[in-house]
């Protein structure tokens, strides 16, 4: 139907006859001249229809915003002074000789912009891809697809398929279930991620796998989470740590390459999990930020401020300081004053925090609240720890150490964009050494940090010693603060495995119900094995620059978990409840 995309238009073509198709963008009427901006996924073309061309003229005048067209004509150049320099068929005008109207349009629901509400961009989903952005980032994700399927296929890689109906893959989210018609009363699981399968794909003789698969979890959303995602899934056998990293930072690096001819630095700095929560508060730190915590419990703990002391003296506390340089200059008392309520948002019980005015003046040159609590001897090794200078403003957190760590990791993020600190570039890092364990207080027993497949960086008896101490053979992959990819080195002996059952208060009999089938296959022949997944939606976000994920997922869902285009998710007739054996019980709404 067409001879050229709209931007393919230029003035090679000058004098020539083009046939071109696409949206009405915008309608001018200048003159007795109706002037076209058409739009494809390439760009402008200004098609011109001269009242001459009486036919055309006719029905050109009744063209409104995204009425489909084909249009046929000549290309010719644009009267002086009328070239737009930011198309790529600025230079020229399409003279329509024939105007063919393929499909009109109703009045659209929503300016096609930036500023339209999301609700209604994603219930006209097709009208909102059509825009620019939109193709861009659908474009740029396809392309990374490609280049990172040619990559892996360069490396041996396997791409291979597993099941979407199976059973629960815990990567600690709620499952997805789906009704089993054929089996009363029972249900399939959605996976969480393809883990298990791809471990037995390893078992199986594979070698190599990649897949880039659909995850399922039913968990509270936010910009970078949805219930459905895409992971490039990759696993492999005979490896260790160093063998999956060195593969998954090179696809990486060539990814970034390929699609956005960016250089990401060769090799990526590594960051122990112990040393990004002392220094950034956050197990995915962001580079760009050069703002670090600075632990001051030595200073603090023969204070008679309890706030301080209590923590610093128990193995569990943390007092960390968050310098701003020029903070004490540049923030007015309500700026300081602001930042309380945003830490208490994470859990805080309040934000001490000290002016340095003069510090040769001793206690008479700091302005705070809590000054007056504090002795000179610890004031002294506060300005000297955190290296204090003349108008820096220091923000104090004291209590539990996972708390303190949260909440000032999340003020320093806060501050370095409220100061303009992030830098523009690339930080990737990996993260190493996880702890295989944290402790569930609620449930007093111990969680899983990655997932229970991932081997511990020590044997069994030290495991069963002190699970509490034991780190693992886990790694993620960060990139300006986002968990681009998380993955691990397995437990390939059913001994290692049911002992870390055993650790996460899993009973053989659990064990045997849930995982009985990969237990099994541990005990033929299991190679060592690992692996890793990236999250695809993150990674095409960072890559358009994007903020959320929905930006770069054709069809997503709301924070909600529905999808205002097609209504999901809906009412189901009780007949089709009934053949799927299933009743409802709808939790009670408040009169
Ligand atoms: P993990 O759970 O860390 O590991 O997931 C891997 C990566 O997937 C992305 N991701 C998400 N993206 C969008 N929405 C979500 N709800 C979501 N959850 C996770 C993140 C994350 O880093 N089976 C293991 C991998 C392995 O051990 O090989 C796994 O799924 O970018
Ligand atoms: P209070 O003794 O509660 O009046 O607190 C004195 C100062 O310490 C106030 O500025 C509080 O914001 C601050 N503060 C209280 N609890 C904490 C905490 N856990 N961490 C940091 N600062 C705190």
């Amino acid at each position: 139907m067409r001879s050229q995309y709209c931007n393919q238009v230029t003035e090679q073509f000058l004098n020539q006859p083009v046939e071109v198709c696409g949206w009405v963008d915008k309608r001018r009427d200048h003159g007795g001249v109706i002037f076209i901006d058409l739009r494809d996924h390439t760009g402008l073309l200004q098609v011109v229809v001269e009242p001459d061309n009486q036919a055309a003229f006719q029905i050109a005048e009744d063209a409104r915003y995204e009425y489909c067209l084909r249009v046929t004509g000549t290309v010719r150049k644009r009267p002086e002074g009328q070239a737009n320099e930011r198309l790529a068929s600025g230079q020229i005008e399409v003279v329509v000789d024939q105007y063919e109207v393929l499909n009109p349009a109703k009045a659209l629901p929503f300016m096609m912009d930036e500023h339209a509400g999301e609700q209604v961009r994603l219930k006209y989903r097709y009208l909102d891809l059509r825009r620019a952005k939109m193709q861009h980032n659908i474009r740029l994700r396809s392309r990374l697809n490609h280049a990172l399927r040619q990559h892996l296929h360069g490396q041996d890689f396997l791409d291979i398929e597993t099941p979407i109906l199976t059973k629960a893959t815990p990567e600690g989210a709620r499952d997805f279930l789906v009704p089993a018609r054929m089996h009363p009363g029972q249900f399939y699981a959605l996976p969480q991620s393809p883990q298990l399968f791809k471990q037995l794909l390893m078992m199986s003789g594979m070698d190599r796998y990649y897949q880039i698969a659909r995850c399922f979890r039913d968990e509270d959303l936010r910009a970078d989470r949805q219930p459905e995602f895409t992971q490039l899934d990759v696993e492999m056998a005979f490896v260790e740590q160093e063998d999956v990293l060195n593969l998954a930072e090179n696809l990486i690096r060539n990814t970034f390459k390929e699609v956005l001819d960016v250089d990401l630095p060769k090799p990526f700095p590594r960051m122990t999990y112990h040393e990004a929560m002392r220094r950034y508060g956050s197990d995915k730190p962001d580079l760009r930020n050069d703002l670090e915590l600075v632990d001051i419990a030595d200073a603090v703990k023969d204070t008679e401020f309890k706030v301080f002391s209590a923590p610093a003296n128990d193995a569990n506390g943390r007092v960390a300081v968050l310098k701003v340089p020029q903070g004490g200059e540049n923030f007015t008392r309500k700026q300081i004053d602001d930042y309380d309520p945003f830490v208490r948002r994470y859990g805080a019980r309040g934000l001490a925090w000290i002016k340095v005015n003069d510090k040769a003046a001793g206690r008479d040159g700091l302005q705070s609240p809590i000054v007056k609590f504090l002795d000179d001897q610890a004031l002294t090794k506060i300005i000297e720890l955190t290296a204090a200078d003349n108008g820096d403003l220091l923000f104090f957190g004291a209590g539990n150490y996972q708390d303190v760590s949260q909440y000032m990791g999340a003020l320093r993020l806060k501050i370095g964009e409220d100061t303009d600190r992030i830098s523009k570039d690339w930080q990737p890092l990996w993260v190493v050494d996880f702890p295989m364990f944290e402790w569930n207080d609620d449930e007093k027993r111990w969680d899983a940090l990655h997932h229970p497949f991932t081997a511990p960086a020590c044997d069994l008896a030290s495991l069963q010693a002190a699970p509490g101490e034991a780190l693992s053979k886990a790694y993620d992959m960060v990139l300006n603060g986002v968990e681009l990819g998380g993955g691990s080195i397995r437990i390939h002996r059913s001994d290692m495995q049911s002992a870390v059952f055993e650790l996460l208060a899993i009973t053989d009999d659990q064990a045997q119900e849930k995982f009985g089938f990969l237990l099994d296959a541990l005990d033929y022949g299991c190679p060592p094995m690992g692996g890793i997944a990236f999250g695809i939606d993150r990674m095409a976000a960072l890559m358009c620059g994007e903020e959320s994920i929905r930006e770069v997922i054709a069809f997503p869902k709301t924070a909600s978990g529905a999808c205002p285009l097609t209504t999901a998710p809906s009412d189901i007739d009780n007949s089709q409840l009934a053949d799927v054996h299933i009743q409802t019980i709808l939790p009670e709404v408040d009169e």
